[in-house]
C-alpha cells in the first residue's frame, strides 16, 4: 500500500528591505495609483546586502524544520525550486545543505518558474508515497532583484525576494496530508516569460548585458490570459481527481501574481468569501517559486486550520507551467 505523504511543518523568509510603489515612482515613469489598481501590488521585499537565494531558502528551511520538530540530520533529501540559483552550478540545495546541518541529505535544483512549489511538493510527494525517504525538504526560494531590469516598468513594479519551505514526511505527526496534485506544461509558450541570457543559446557576453538579455520579460497580457484559465482547469482537475467539490474547498491558495488574476480566479469559488483567499501580493507581490508556499506558511501561523478542513494551492509561470494541490489538515492550528 502506497503511504500517505503529509507537510508537517512551513517556514518562510522575507528579507527587510522595503521596496513601495513611491520607491518606484521615483525610478520608472509609473505610480501608485496604476500599480494597485492594476496589480493590487503595495509594495515588495528587496534582499539587503549579503542576502542570497541560498540564505533566504536555509532560513525558510530552519523555520519549517523547527516547526515539523525534527532534527536537521533527519532530513533524507532537499528539493530546491528557483529560477534564480546562487550558481548555475553548484546547486542552491548543495549550499542550503551545509548551511542547515542537513548531512545526511541529498539536495537538488530544480526549476519550474512560479509553478516550483508544486512541482517540488509533487516530487516530495512521490518519493514519500514510495516508501524511497521518510523527511523530504521542499524549499523555494527566489532573489528575483537578481534578474529585474529596474528600468522596465512592466516588470519592475511586479516582482519581489523572499523564500519558503516545507518538510513533506512520512512520520505520524499532526500536518497537512497531501490529498491530490496535479501538474501542466505548455513549451508552444516558452517565449512569453524568459530570461534570454546566460544559458547555453545565449551565454553571457558584453553584446548579451547591452542588450539586457539576463533580465525577466514579460508579455504580461499573453501570461495574463493563459494564467487564468490554466489555473482554473488544474484546480478542477486536481479535486475531480479525488471526488471532492469547490464547495468542500475551505482556503485557497493562489500564486500571487496579479490581484486581478486571483479575482478571476475567485468567481469559481463564490462559497469562499474573500479572506478565505490567502493574499500576500500587496506586501510581497510575486516571489515566483516561493509565493504559494509563503502564502501557505502565514496563513497556517495566522489563522486557526480545523481538522479536515482543506486547501487547494495553485500556481502558474513560465514554460508555461501550472499546477494545483489539495491539502487535508490533520490536527493543524494555527
Ligand atoms: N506604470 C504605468 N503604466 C504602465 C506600467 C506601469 N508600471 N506598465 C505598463 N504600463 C502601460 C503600458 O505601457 C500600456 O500602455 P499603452 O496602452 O499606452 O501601450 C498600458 O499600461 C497597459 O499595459 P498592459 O501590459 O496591457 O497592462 P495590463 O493590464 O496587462 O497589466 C500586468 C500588466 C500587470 C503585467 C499584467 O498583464 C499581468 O499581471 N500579467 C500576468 C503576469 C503573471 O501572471 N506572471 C506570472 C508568471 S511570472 C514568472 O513565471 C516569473
Amino acid at each position: 500500500m502506497m503511504r500517505k505523504a503529509k507537510i508537517i511543518g512551513t517556514g518562510s523568509y522575507l528579507p527587510e528591505r522595503v521596496l513601495t510603489n513611491s520607491d518606484l515612482e521615483k525610478m520608472v515613469e509609473t505610480s501608485n495609483e496604476w500599480i494597485v489598481t492594476r496589480t493590487g501590488i503595495e509594495e515588495r521585499r528587496v534582499a539587503g546586502e549579503g542576502e542570497f537565494t541560498s540564505t533566504m531558502g536555509a532560513e525558510a528551511a530552519k523555520r519549517a524544520i523547527e516547526l515539523a520538530g525534527i532534527l536537521p540530520e533527519e532530513i533524507d533529501y532537499i528539493l530546491v525550486a528557483t529560477l534564480t540559483p546562487d550558481y548555475i552550478f553548484p546547486s542552491t540545495a548543495c549550499l542550503i545543505q551545509h548551511a542547515i546541518g542537513a548531512k545526511n541529505a541529498a539536495g537538488v535544483d530544480m526549476q519550474a518558474a512560479c509553478t516550483g512549489y508544486l512541482y517540488a511538493l509533487s516530487m516530495a510527494n512521490a518519493f514519500i508515497q514510495a516508501g524511497i525517504y521518510k523527511n523530504v525538504l521542499v524549499i523555494a526560494a527566489e532573489k528575483l532583484s537578481s534578474i529585474t531590469d529596474y528600468t522596465d516598468r512592466s516588470t519592475c513594479i511586479l516582482f519581489g525576494d523572499g523564500a519558503a519551505a516545507c518538510v513533506v514526511s512520512s512520520l505520524d505527526k499532526p500536518g497537512l496530508s497531501i490529498e491530490s496534485v496535479r501538474l501542466g506544461a505548455d513549451g508552444e509558450h516558452s517565449q512569453l516569460i524568459i530570461q534570454p541570457g546566460g544559458g547555453s543559446r545565449c551565454p553571457a557576453s558584453i553584446a548579451s548585458v547591452e542588450q539586457k538579455q539576463h533580465y525577466i520579460k514579460m508579455s504580461g497580457n499573453e501570461v495574463f490570459k493563459h494564467a487564468v484559465r490554466r489555473m482554473e482547469s488544474a484546480c478542477k482537475e486536481c479535486i475531480d481527481a479525488v471526488g471532492v467539490s469547490e464547495q468542500e474547498i475551505s482556503w485557497l491558495v493562489p500564486h500571487q501574481a496579479n490581484l486581478r488574476i486571483i479575482d478571476a480566479m475567485a468567481k469559481r469559488f463564490e462559497h469562499l468569501s474573500s479572506d478565505r483567499i490567502y493574499k500576500t501580493l500587496h506586501k510581497y507581490g510575486n516571489t515566483s517559486a516561493s509565493s504559494v508556499g509563503i502564502a501557505l506558511d502565514e496563513l497556517l501561523r495566522s489563522k486557526i486550520v480545523g481538522t479536515g478542513e482543506k486547501l487547494l494551492l495553485t500556481a502558474f509561470g513560465g514554460g508555461l507551467t501550472w499546477g494545483a494541490a489539495l491539502l487535508k489538515s490533520e490536527g493543524v492550528t494555527g
